[in-house]
């Protein structure tokens, strides 16, 4: 065990994990997803929600990936597997490993996409259209199927690269500069927004909750984004925790994690709402409001040619250093069984996405419905974000929970505070599973 861990080398250094966990977490989930899901869903209930299903679920199941991944040192389909025949289990368990290379590529089709449309936004800001609104502006980005599918084949062509090359080598680097200056953009749209937007109807639609109009769906849209934002239930997490060095603390760490991430969430739905309600733009407008809100904010602002194209380069970054953790485990799968080389395999997946990729950029033009939106990436997102992702935690919960060799894991989770541990156990055995079972069923009735 420990030569394969040898073999594909464990991260240098302390931060490094911690920084490309973040690096896998943070990304258009925080910025784009997050704001846009709160925005259809409601606000503040769906906020609410949210929240708990971070704390409740979320961190408990990052927990256990990273606990798998470490001691395995294997890729997440190999990882399952060898944990559930080191605890007595049947290997079949590594068909959760299976499942969320299947998610992972339906994610990555449309994440390609919608991170295609940021790095056109990094022009767009630098030159805009004095003659349209930026609601005009974004409408005439998803009109044209040929620009979406441009960037879409440009995004979709680096996150390749950098997988081949292989993501421990350079992602540190990346994150450790990158991710605090995004940190900062945001803090400093925050204030604008604070002295030039509707910031306390923003507050109040964000953090003032009114149940009366939330329903069954609300909770699986929140659930789904929870397990979206923190990058689970589809092996990202477990594969990057194959690089943990072992004297890393896994509780402490995804608890960082996790706050760093919803932290970020947060700032950008402050960043964008007040806008939204100072421009009397529409709450509930869906994908594009990330898009339409800032671009109509760095249109007004000095220096916002300036600051738009930067704050754009920083959020296309941030899709990088996630969307190769979501490209990461299935391509680190086939080049550990030797099917592929670690090149031909990224090349091999990737194609797949950009492939399935092509409905999410069509389906804003050509196949929209009626209403203009976009059903392709709709139901894109229900199986993989609102069903698979969650299922996949909710298996691999019960796997650690009911399972798995409470030694094995013993062996991973340093017990400095005992209480957190068995706070850990009974989440992930209890409530974590229930939940999200909870949420399914109340789907179905
Ligand atoms: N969490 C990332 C974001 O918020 C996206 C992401 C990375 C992801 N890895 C994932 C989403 C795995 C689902 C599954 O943008």
């Amino acid at each position: 065990m420990q030569k394969i861990l040898k073999s594909q080398g464990t991260w240098i250094g302390k931060w490094t994990f911690v920084l490309a966990a973040t690096g896998s977490a943070v990304g258009l989930g925080n910025i784009w997803g997050f704001p846009y899901k709160a925005g259809t869903e409601g606000g503040a209930a769906f906020v609410l929600i949210y929240l708990l299903c971070i704390v409740v679920i979320g961190v408990p199941i990052m927990i256990s990936e990273i606990l798998i991944g470490r001691r395995s040192g294997n890729s997440p389909i190999n990882a399952m597997k060898r944990s559930a025949i080191d605890s007595g289990n049947s290997s079949m368990w590594q068909l959760v490993g299976w499942t969320g290379i299947f998610a992972g590529v339906l994610i990555l089709s449309f994440y390609s996409v919608i991170a295609g449309i940021c790095i056109n936004y990094i022009f767009i800001s630098a030159f805009p259209n004095e003659l349209i609104s930026s609601s005009e502006q974004f409408g005439a980005v998803i009109s044209s199927p040929s620009n979406l599918l441009f960037w879409h084949t440009v995004f979709m062509l680096l996150t390749m690269l950098i997988v081949s090359a292989g993501v421990k080598d350079g992602i540190g680097r990346m994150v450790k500069i990158l991710m605090p200056m995004l940190g900062f953009l945001l803090i400093f749209m925050v204030i604008y927004a604070m002295i030039n937007g509707a910031f306390v109807e923003a507050l109040a639609f964000l953090f003032a909750p009114d149940f009366s109009n939330i329903g069954t769906d609300t909770f699986l849209s929140a659930m789904g984004q929870a397990f979206f934002s923190l990058s689970l239930g589809m092996g990202s997490i477990m594969a990057y925790g194959a690089y943990m060095p072992k004297e890393q603390e896994i509780v402490s760490t995804s608890f960082s994690v996790g706050s760093l991430d919803t932290l970020i969430a947060i700032l950008a739905g402050l960043a964008i709402f007040p806008i939204i309600f100072a421009f009397n733009l529409e709450p509930g407008s869906g994908p594009g409001l990330v898009f339409v809100s800032l671009l109509s904010a760095f249109n007004q602002m000095e220096f916002g040619q300036l600051i738009g194209p930067l704050f754009f380069i920083l959020l296309s970054i941030a899709a990088l250093s996630s969307s190769i953790s979501i490209l990461e485990p299935g391509v680190a799968y086939l080049a550990e069984e030797g099917f592929l080389s670690r090149k031909k395999s990224a090349v091999f997946i990737s194609l797949l996405c950009w492939i399935i990729g092509i409905g999410t950029a069509l389906g804003f033009n050509i196949f929209a419905d009626n209403n203009g939106d976009n059903p392709f990436l709709s139901n894109m997102e229900l199986i993989s974000v609102q069903i698979l992702q969650p299922f996949g935690g909710m298996m691999i919960a019960i796997f650690v929970g009911w399972f798995m060799d409470e030694a094995l894991i013993k062996n991973e989770i340093t017990n400095k505070y005992p209480i957190f541990y068995k706070l850990w156990r009974f989440f992930i055995k209890f409530i974590a599973p229930l939940s999200v079972a909870f949420i399914f069923i109340s789907q179905l009735i």
